[in-house]
């Protein structure tokens, strides 16, 4: 084991079946990831099994992907009955699944129209798109000068339109040049948009998560939301609201963007859409933003695929009919109160934020220091398994189907591993 220096691979979990998982991945995968030493072999609800048979409670969810729960039966369902029918046909072809998901999907969320694809990524790439046609075709802005608004700690994936935006060295460092047209401000401040909006006429959207997801769940100030919006009509720039981690329920509404009652000109979603199962995401906008993109100029192979609508559909179903944002939202206000009561006793926590399920304890240590991961290795040891988001945050997100015995059993093991902590 010893190219493990930089992986703590505890004992318990140090065994035959693991360690050749380990192995073969380190060998002939790429180092792009450093994953938790723990191999998952089976998942069912809110809880994943190693390739020993141990339990864990998942408390990532991938991150936010897996809302409705692993294996989720009436999503695996779906999957199995389209599968056996028709998987993949391209664009090329009409197939008999994607405009029923589409007028599905426009219904519940309450737009025009919507853009199927893959990744989540690839439905940033699409609203990105989707706001330079617009910006040339409809807004009037010269050819080749519209330009975009982000946040500083935005995250939207690892393509290179997407770290163009970035602002994590971790996610840049050696892979420019990079795509012109990106334009920096911090997060949560109104003042800072509108003086960008006013200095330059170009600009022809601003793109930001209503929570910051990989940036440790940072949670705006109430009322941003409702100030982006009027900021964005009043100077006819696009709104685009990343909902890829947040959206479907995670918060504990339907989209985080419903708590401040807004609707973004251009909604993204992915993760949760498929319930975990396969990736497909979506960019949700009115008549007049989509159809400036005419055939020929944008899509993917893979994009509204039948068996990615069939699953969507289906994992849709299952947040309605199991009123998971309503449990996140409960579920979530268990979780906050625990660790609050937690932090009375135990120094180690600076605090706990976040909406719904999607919540972080920032740990009170530098960002630098490995506390935070020290503290999800024990927390693995005792069945629950999370992982940290830029050093000293730690991000809490179970499946939305939780219960509020597991909760209590997850703060339980929290209480535990915090209490007991040394170095
Ligand atoms: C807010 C947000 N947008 C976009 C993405 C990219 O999604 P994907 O990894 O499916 O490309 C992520 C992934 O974590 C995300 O958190």
């Amino acid at each position: 084991m010893a190219h493990y220096t930089d992986t703590i691979m505890p004992e318990a979990i140090n065994k035959h079946a693991s360690q050749n998982a380990i192995e073969l991945e380190y060998k002939y995968g790429a180092h792009n990831y450093k994953p938790m030493p723990v191999v998952l072999a089976r998942g069912l609800g809110v809880h994943v099994w190693d390739v020993e048979g141990k339990q864990y409670l998942d408390f990532l969810s991938a991150y936010s992907a897996v809302s409705q729960g692993h294996c989720h039966p009436a999503i695996v369902q779906a999957m199995i009955d389209q599968a056996q029918k028709l998987t993949l046909t391209s664009r090329a072809f009409y197939n008999d699944k994607l405009g029923e998901c589409e007028k599905y999907l426009c219904g519940y969320f309450g737009y025009d129209k919507v853009l199927m694809m893959n990744s989540g990524v690839e439905g940033g790439e699409t609203a990105l798109k989707l706001t330079r046609k617009w910006a040339y075709k409809i807004k009037g802005i010269a050819p080749n000068r519209a330009k975009t608004v982000y946040a500083s700690g935005n995250f939207w994936g690892r393509t290179l339109a997407a770290i163009s935006s970035s602002t994590d060295p971790s996610s840049t460092d050696d892979y420019g040049p990079f795509l012109p047209g990106a334009v920096i401000i911090p997060y949560d401040d109104l003042n800072a948009l509108e003086d960008a909006f006013k200095r330059d006429p170009d600009i022809a959207g601003f793109m930001v998560e209503p929570i910051q997801g990989e940036a440790g769940v940072v949670v705006p100030k109430e009322g941003y939301l409702k100030g982006v919006r009027d900021l964005c009509t009043q100077y006819n720039v696009l709104f685009i609201a990343d909902e890829v981690q947040t959206g479907i329920g995670r918060t504990g509404r339907r989209l985080a963007c419903d708590w401040e009652g807004v609707k973004p000109d251009i909604l993204v979603l992915g993760k949760a859409l498929s319930g975990g199962t396969m990736p497909v995401s979506a960019a949700f906008a009115s008549d007049e933003i989509m159809l400036t993109i005419a055939p020929g100029e944008h899509g993917s192979t893979y994009g509204g695929n039948p068996l990615a609508c069939a699953v969507t559909m289906a994992a849709l179903k299952v947040v309605e009919d199991e009123n998971l944002a309503d449990n996140a939202e409960v579920m979530g206000n268990i979780f906050r109160d625990r660790v609050n009561q937690l932090k009375e006793k135990c120094t180690l926590i600076e605090l706990v934020r976040g909406k719904g399920l999607l919540n972080a304890i920032v740990i009170n240590d530098t960002e630098e220091s490995s506390t935070a991961m020290d503290l999800c290795y024990r927390m693995m040891e005792k069945g629950l398994l999370c992982k940290p988001t830029h050093g000293n945050k730690i991000r809490f997100a179970p499946p939305l189907v939780i219960d509020a015995d597991q909760m209590n059993h997850a703060c339980d093991i929290i209480d535990e591993v915090f209490l007991n902590f040394t170095k």
